[in-house]
This record gives structure tokens, C-alpha cells and sequence, in this order.
């Protein structure tokens, strides 16, 4: 990683502005329902505070609230999880407001050993927007501004991207952490280098395909997305899920992944089922015999064993995107083969990585997450790095 991180700093005396991606799930009561993102932010405030940091400022968005004020996205549950997860701060404290007079005191009343949480960025409509006026406004919360939230590193908004051109601008550890991961597999691929993408929409999934296919040994393709690729094969699908308008950018893939030399993976066999529902009549049967009435919801036994068998003989692998519905149990079976297949796959060696939303949760479901080499933060985030994109949260932090 090219940019400087919270270890090029000297903290005493310094008040740290810091991003977090505290952007975390929640039930309708409002508790927490998964910290993963917390938790993740942890290091890089244990530092500030081991380091002497005049107080550590913690700003993040959660939800999408439209630049309005709304207790259903309040930052207050968060930060009673938060105190939780950190006893060894002396104090953490939370403020309503996010810039302006208040915020100031708030953050000037910080000592060491102290951290603040601001309320939702979003709450104000000139995060988004980016303006600069927010960022400045936010710049005079701390000293150096460190950017720890990969999950939001691709928005381009005031408390990501324009407080850096404010501030001293550094990755936290986090950020640093899935950059290595990520960026650097794309960078230095150990080889046989195995990619799998699955999904519902090959829609989401071209830019990826497209970046991958020149630097993969192979990709494995399963999920909904999977059928666009069958279509274009000339294969029947039945009442699957397909999407005729990107019938020729598939092909076009098809065609690229065999002039790169790339081996490019599609189901050989589905369960189909008569229903979206998991109490639907199911079958098993090759990609080709999918009768008018039935839909493709997860892959089949012999593709899974392919598939497995590219898993095996890799030494790096990044996954995003499920095989099937799996949150349907009937047709998790798929999904969480493919974790499995990871899960051996890291334990003599490879390296493994998880990207994105759903295939996140598929590990987690699965009980694996601890044994891939890395499961990301971010969704959006790590999708766009795979797509090669540069993210701006980070294209604006100082270099090293
Ligand atoms: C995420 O959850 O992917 C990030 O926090 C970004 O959230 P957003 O998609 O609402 O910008």
C-alpha cells in the first residue's frame, strides 16, 4: 500500500478525526444486530489511545437517511456497542451533533484515553454531496484525519473524501489491512490464482468479470448471474432468472476468457425448483433440461465438484457473490460447498479471501468465517476495487 497510515504519525498532543464504517445492521428495535464492523474499527482506535492521542473523534454514516435527522438512524446504539467493546477507553461519548459549535466543544473537551462519536453524517445533506464547507467543518474536529472505513471508501462524500484535502490524511488499520488483501492479491497473484463470482445480476458483476478475466488462471461463476452466461450458450432455462439485455455482454466475456487462456467455469447442472420458496418441489438436473414452469435456485452436485476440484488446486482465491439462494435452506447447498471447498483450501496454504455482502454472510452461516485469510468490510467497496476502480476515500490520503 502506497499511502501513509496511523503508524507514519506522532500522536501525542493530536487529536485523531476518524472515519469509521460503522454502517452495521440492526432489528427493528435498534440493537446491533451484527458488530463485525465495530469490532473491526478497533485496532486503529486502541492505537490512537495507547499512543497518546488527544481524543479520538469517530464519525460514520449508518443507513441511508436522505440528509435528514432520523432517530431510526441515530449513531446511539452503535456507540452503547461500542463502549462495550472498548473498556479501556476512560470514556466514550457521544455528541448530537456532527459539525458546527457543539461538535467543536465536544471534541475540544476531549482528553486522552477519550473517544467521541458524532451523530450520522448523513444526517446532513452536504455529506453526500461532498461539499467542502461540511469538510472544513469537519477538518476543525481534529488534527489529522485517519480514514479507517474501507466499507465507505468509495463514496466520495465530506467525511470520506473532502476532509483529507483539510487534513493530515492517513489509512487506518483496517483500511490498510483490506487493501493488502484485496489490492495486493489483484497485484502480486499467487498462482493458480481462482476466482469465484456469483450473484443474482450479471449486471452487478461485468466491470469485475471484465478486470479479472486479466488476471485469473480461472473463475468459477455460479448465483442467478450464472444463467445469463447459460443463455448465451444458446442453453433453455425454463422460468429462471435471466437477463436478456446482457445476453451479448456474457458472450462477449465467453469470448474474451478464451483469448486470455482464462478457464472460465459454468454450472454443468442446477436444482431447479417450481417455485421461489423453500417449500417448492425440487430437482436436479443439467443445465440444458429446464422445463417452462421451473427456475435454477442453487448449482448442481457435478458442478460442485468441479468446482472444488479449481478450489483445490489453487493458491489464491477470492470469492464474492453466493452459488444459489441460499437463504433458502433447500438451496444453500451450493453456497456452502464453495465455503467448505475455501475453508480446506486455506488450511494447506491458500490464500482466501471473501468479498462482499452476501458471500459474507454465506461464511458466516456456514460458521467459516474464521478460517478464510480474509473476509472483508466492505461490499460496494471491495467490488469496485475488484473492478479495478480507484477508490476516492483512499486516492485522497497522503502518499507514502
Ligand atoms: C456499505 O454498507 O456498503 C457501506 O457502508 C456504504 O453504504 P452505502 O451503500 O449506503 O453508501
Amino acid at each position: 500500500m502506497n499511502k501513509q497510515t496511523i503508524r507514519d504519525v506522532e500522536w501525542a498532543g493530536k487529536r485523531a478525526l476518524v472515519r469509521v464504517d460503522f454502517n452495521v445492521p440492526q432489528d427493528d428495535a435498534g440493537n446491533v444486530t451484527d458488530d463485525t464492523r465495530i469490532r473491526a474499527a478497533l485496532p486503529s482506535i486502541r492505537y490512537l489511545l495507547e499512543h497518546g492521542a488527544n481524543g479520538v473523534v469517530l464519525m460514520s454514516h449508518l443507513g441511508r437517511p436522505k440528509g435528514k435527522a432520523n432517530p431510526k438512524y441515530s449513531m446511539r446504539p452503535v456507540v452503547e456497542r461500542l463502549f462495550e467493546l472498548l473498556p479501556e477507553a476512560r470514556e466514550v461519548r457521544k455528541t448530537e451533533a456532527i459539525t458546527g459549535p457543539a461538535a467543536e466543544a465536544a471534541a475540544t473537551a476531549l482528553g486522552p484515553g477519550m473517544v467521541l462519536m458524532l451523530e450520522n453524517t448523513r444526517f446532513d445533506p452536504r455529506e453526500e454531496a461532498n461539499d467542502p464547507a461540511m469538510a472544513a467543518e469537519l477538518a476543525r474536529l481534529g488534527d489529522v484525519f485517519v480514514n479507517d472505513a474501507f466499507g465507505a471508501a468509495h463514496r466520495a462524500n465530506a467525511s470520506t473524501e473532502g476532509v483529507a484535502h483539510f487534513l493530515p490524511a492517513v489509512a487506518g488499520f483496517l483500511m490498510e489491512k483490506e487493501l493488502e488483501f484485496i489490492g495486493g492479491a489483484l497485484e502480486r497473484p499467487k498462482r493458480p490464482f481462482v476466482t469465484i463470482i456469483g450473484g443474482a445480476k450479471i449486471s452487478d458483476k461485468i466491470g469485475v468479470i471484465d478486470n479479472l478475466l486479466g488476471k485469473v488462471d480461472a473463475l468459477l461463476i455460479g448465483g442467478g448471474m450464472a444463467n445469463t452466461f447459460l443463455l448465451a450458450e444458446g442453453r433453455q432455462l425454463g422460468d429462471s432468472l435471466v437477463e436478456p439485455d446482457s445476453v451479448g455482454v456474457a458472450a462477449e466475456l465467453i469470448a474474451k476468457a478464451r483469448t486470455a487462456n482464462v478457464r472460465l467455469l459454468l454450472p454443468s447442472d442446477t436444482v431447479i425448483a417450481d417455485a421461489f420458496s423453500a417449500d417448492a418441489a425440487r430437482q436436479t438436473v443439467a443445465v440444458d433440461a429446464v422445463p417452462t414452469g421451473w427456475r435454477v435456485l442453487d448449482i448442481g452436485p457435478r458442478t460442485v465438484q468441479a468446482y472444488r476440484d479449481e478450489i483445490a488446486r489453487a493458491q489464491l482465491l477470492i470469492w464474492n457473490g453466493p452459488m444459489g439462494v441460499f437463504e433458502l435452506e433447500p438451496f444453500a447447498a451450493g453456497t456452502r460447498a464453495i465455503a467448505e471447498a475455501m475453508a480446506e483450501a486455506g488450511a494447506r496454504g491458500a490464500t482466501t479471501i471473501v468479498g462482499g455482502g452476501d458471500s459474507v454472510a454465506a461464511v458466516e452461516q456456514a460458521g467459516l468465517a474464521d478460517r478464510m485469510s480474509h473476509v472483508s468490510t466492505g461490499g460496494g467497496a471491495s467490488l469496485e476495487l475488484l473492478e479495478g476502480k480507484t477508490l476516492p476515500g483512499v486516492a485522497a490520503l497522503l502518499d507514502r
